[in-house]
């Protein structure tokens, strides 16, 4: 079965929607395995914008889209999202969309203490997108989740509100916040469930079905390897792995479906919220990504922080989560540049590395080691072939394939679906 995993090898919002509704003519069914509505995926389609945030972008195609157990769920952004994109012509319904029933749901209170948190650690937050996420992986993993196929048995909730709302009352007390109003929740958990339950599928079924079939699955991560909570620059992270393997335990498919690991790359380097960011640029240079790039982020609206493209970084990335090949994007901001930067290495201390340590003090005073290369005055937006790029972007390509170890297989050049160079199909491996 020729599978792939499309995940992000940055900081997150390399274009991995863009690169899913591309690839997901040739799936039969997308999938997204970890992380929830923390996530903007933005599609471009002729002259019509879609951004996604929790709906897998397959469903924009009108392909099988399953939301697997590893995703948190916030089933009012769940409505309001399958709402906004029938708004815009899309067509969604329990045949074409399915939910893991076994799925842990983000409830008003995950959102208020991950704002609460936040508020408190003043200059060391983390800057999260405030959508509940960290609070609902942490009741998952402390076992006192509500579930989706909780939605089906709200007359029997009780013993579950009980333990869910001793834990959060606590820490709201300690905010000075008041207790959780459980019959407020329960209302809204039976308002919302009508909505939600004819969704609610045993999706490791389906998808295994779909495995005995021979069909074609596409996982489509969410965040970036960087922001993966273990692999990451923690604890300036998210709260779930985001590497490829995560895709096998987020649906329910084993490992040996994970296919083509296609890493998204960004020509250059983004990243939004706090953090270390050693190739970050805070002069005219990263203004000029930031402009170009339109770097501003699809869920919070907050302003991404640029800078070059970091080389050490990605190639860490490819290693840690089994990257096959990658997808390079948005190559077309880079045209004009008079010279590119490529970090090759850093200084922390007097000591150098050819690796990112884990340590976020090391991290935060990592120097880039930097090589320079002549950029391409041509226009490289648009190109739809190998051959309609400048030699010196070409250069620019294969010099990123060799740092980080690992061949191109897709490059993008603009935010339209079709501007995209294949160069070895991911499902053809
Ligand atoms: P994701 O979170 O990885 O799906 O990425 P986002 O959608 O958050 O951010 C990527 C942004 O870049 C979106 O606005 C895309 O429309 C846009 N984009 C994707 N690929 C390209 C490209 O090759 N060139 C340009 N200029 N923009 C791109
Ligand atoms: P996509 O899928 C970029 C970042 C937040 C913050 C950290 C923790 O569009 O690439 P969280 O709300 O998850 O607890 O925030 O992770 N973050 C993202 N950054 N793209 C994303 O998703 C992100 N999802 C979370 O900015 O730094
Ligand atoms: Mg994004």
């Amino acid at each position: 079965m020729a599978n792939v995993t499309v995940i992000g090898a940055q900081w997150g919002d390399e274009g991995k929607g863009k690169i899913v509704d591309w690839l997901a003519i040739k799936a039969d069914v997308v999938v997204r395995f970890q992380g929830g509505h923390n996530a903007g995926h933005t599609l471009v389609v002729g002259d019509q914008t879609y951004k996604l945030s929790l709906l897998p972008s397959g469903i924009v195609r009108g392909t099988l889209s399953v939301i697997g157990n590893g995703v948190v769920f916030d089933p009012w952004h769940f409505r309001d999202e399958v709402a906004k994109l029938t708004g815009q012509g899309v067509d969604i319904n329990p045949q074409n969309l399915q939910v893991a029933e076994n799925a842990p749901l983000i409830l008003p209170f995950h959102r208020d203490l991950d704002a609460m948190r936040e508020e408190a650690a003043g200059a060391g937050k983390i800057g999260t997108t405030g959508r509940g996420i960290g609070p609902a992986y942490e009741d998952k993993v402390g076992r006192r989740s509500i579930r989706i196929c909780d939605l089906a048995h709200l007359d029997d909730l009780e013993p579950q509100l009980d333990r869910i709302c001793a834990h959060h009352d606590a820490l709201r007390a300690g905010f000075g916040q008041p207790p959780i109003d459980r019959q407020r929740l329960l209302d809204d958990l039976w308002d919302i469930a009508a909505f939600v339950l004819p969704f609610a599928k045993p999706v490791w079924l389906t998808l295994n079905q779909a495995k005995k079939r021979g069909d074609r699955v596409l996982f489509e991560g969410a965040q970036g390897v960087l922001l993966d909570v273990d692999h990451g620059t923690y604890p300036f992270v998210t709260s779930s792995n985001t590497i490829a393997g995560t895709a096998s335990g987020g649906s329910g498919l084993g490992p040996s479906s994970v296919g083509f690991v296609l890493g998204i790359v960004k020509a250059y380097t983004t990243r939004v919220g706090a953090g270390p960011f050693p190739t970050e640029l805070e002069d005219a240079t990263g203004q000029r990504l930031g402009e170009r790039g339109h770097e501003f982020g699809t869920v919070t609206g907050r302003k991404r922080r640029c800078g070059w493209f970091d080389a050490v970084l990605v190639r860490q990335s490819a290693a840690v989560s089994g990257i096959t090949g990658i997808a390079l994007t948005k190559l077309d901001v880079l045209d004009g540049f008079e010279t590119l930067k490529i970090c090759t290495g850093y200084t922390i201390g007097d000591q150098t590395y050819d690796y990112l340590p884990p340590h976020a003090a090391d991290q935060a005073r990592a120097v880039p080691i930097y090589e320079e290369m002549p950029g391409w005055q041509e226009t490289t937006a648009g190109a739809r072939s190998w051959a309609d790029l400048p030699a010196q972007a070409i250069k620019y390509v294969r010099r990123i394939e060799e740092l980080i170890e690992c061949p191109v297989a897709l490059v993008s050049t603009s935010p339209e679906r079709e501007d995209t160079i294949l160069v070895r199909d991911p499902f053809a491996d």
